[in-house]
């Protein structure tokens, strides 16, 4: 309770509520304490899913520490993986401020920071020597210099900067906030997406197994199309899905947030959490419960999490639920296991 009633409070006053603001003063001081935050209180619920073994279940999901600034940290405040990203070929800035909106009274965030980051070279750059407590996902995007009809190679050229120094690989074609990035969820486009990336990792395997190559998916699609992402995703050898990214629908909002429901962005947190287990769920149905799922979206108690669990889930990622339960939420999550 000490989070929600002190830190909480100061970090939400803090740059008179700007929610990015706050979030860079956030990262920059764990990155700055980082060096003495070479521990990790993630070793206790151990389990190995598409054979990577995983100290505990619940991830940091992609987008909160994109440049893997701050990575010893995560292990520290008991993640038993961090995936980074979503990174692209190239660096770039990302969709002009204001773009992350916090709404309070709903638990939730919007936000249409559209792939801010410093590239797929940068960040392999960081992570070169850097021996992480925990697994380690990339989530790789397409930059948005890059026409969709060149969406592949884009792609592939991070996953060959990058392969080194991931444990799995996340396929993000659900982001809202890159123009034509969801058209990549469309049969004939994933399959070709897939079979050159998976292609590039064989090759960059060199003999051995290839690393787990996952696919994340939009809480948006119907079922129809995500039994299409699934049938590609198994001609593919696809190690697992991650459901979901961000929703574009603003069911669920408090009154109070009501005035923030016009910006555009993806929506995430309590207003999301039933519609992504919803999807968990018909993922776990569609494929017998033989692919493994990373649940995510909206998990904000360990009864969330427990559910998720229940849907079909084999892994859980955090991003909202962490702005606002901080670290605790993390344990209490692990407790509950
Ligand atoms: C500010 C923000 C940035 C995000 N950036 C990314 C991203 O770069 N790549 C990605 O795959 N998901 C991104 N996400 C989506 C989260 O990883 C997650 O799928 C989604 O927020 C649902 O989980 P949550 O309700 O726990 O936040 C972002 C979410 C937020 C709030």
């Amino acid at each position: 309770m000490v989070y929600k009633q002190v830190v909480r409070k100061a970090l939400f006053r803090l740059h008179g509520g700007d929610a990015e603001r706050v979030h860079e003063t956030t990262l920059n001081t764990l990155a700055r304490l980082s060096p003495l935050m070479r521990f990790s209180t993630a070793d206790n619920n151990p389990r190995t899913v598409f054979g990577v073994r995983f100290p505990n279940p619940v991830g940091l999901a992609a987008g909160l520490d994109k440049d893997g600034r701050a990575l010893p940290a995560w292990p520290a405040l008991g993640f038993g993986f961090v995936e980074v990203g979503t990174v692209t070929r190239h660096p770039q800035p990302g969709n002009p401020r204001p773009r992350l909106f916090r709404l309070r009274d709903s638990e939730a965030i919007i936000n249409r920071m559209g792939f801010n980051n410093a590239g797929s070279q940068e960040l392999a750059a960081k992570l070169d020597g850097l021996r992480l407590k925990v697994p380690l996902g990339i989530s790789i995007g397409k930059s948005k210099v890059t026409p969709v009809e060149e969406a592949v190679d884009d792609y592939r050229q991070s996953l060959r900067a990058l392969y080194r120094f991931g444990d799995y690989f996340a396929i993000n074609v659900s982001s809202p906030n890159t123009p034509g990035l969801r058209s990549l969820q469309d049969k004939t486009a994933l399959d070709e997406l897939l079979q050159e990336l998976t292609a590039t990792a064989t090759e960059l395997a060199l003999g051995q197994p290839r690393k787990p190559i996952l696919v994340k998916i939009a809480p948006d699609l119907s079922d129809t199309a995500i039994a299409e992402v699934l049938q590609v995703c198994s001609d593919n050898g696809i190690a697992g899905i991650i459901a979901t990214n961000t929703t574009l629908s603003r069911d669920g909002l408090a009154p109070a947030d009501q005035a923030l429901a016009p910006e555009a962005g993806g929506l995430s947190g309590r207003p999301l959490t039933e519609r992504a287990r919803e999807v968990v769920r018909f993922v776990s149905k569609e494929t017998d419960g033989k692919l493994p799922i990373i649940g995510v979206g909206g998990i904000a108690s360990a009864e969330d999490a427990l559910r998720m669990f229940d849907a079909g889930a084999s892994l859980l990622q955090i991003y909202t639920g962490f702005i606002y339960e901080g670290p605790g939420l993390v344990r209490r999550i692990n407790q509950a296991l």
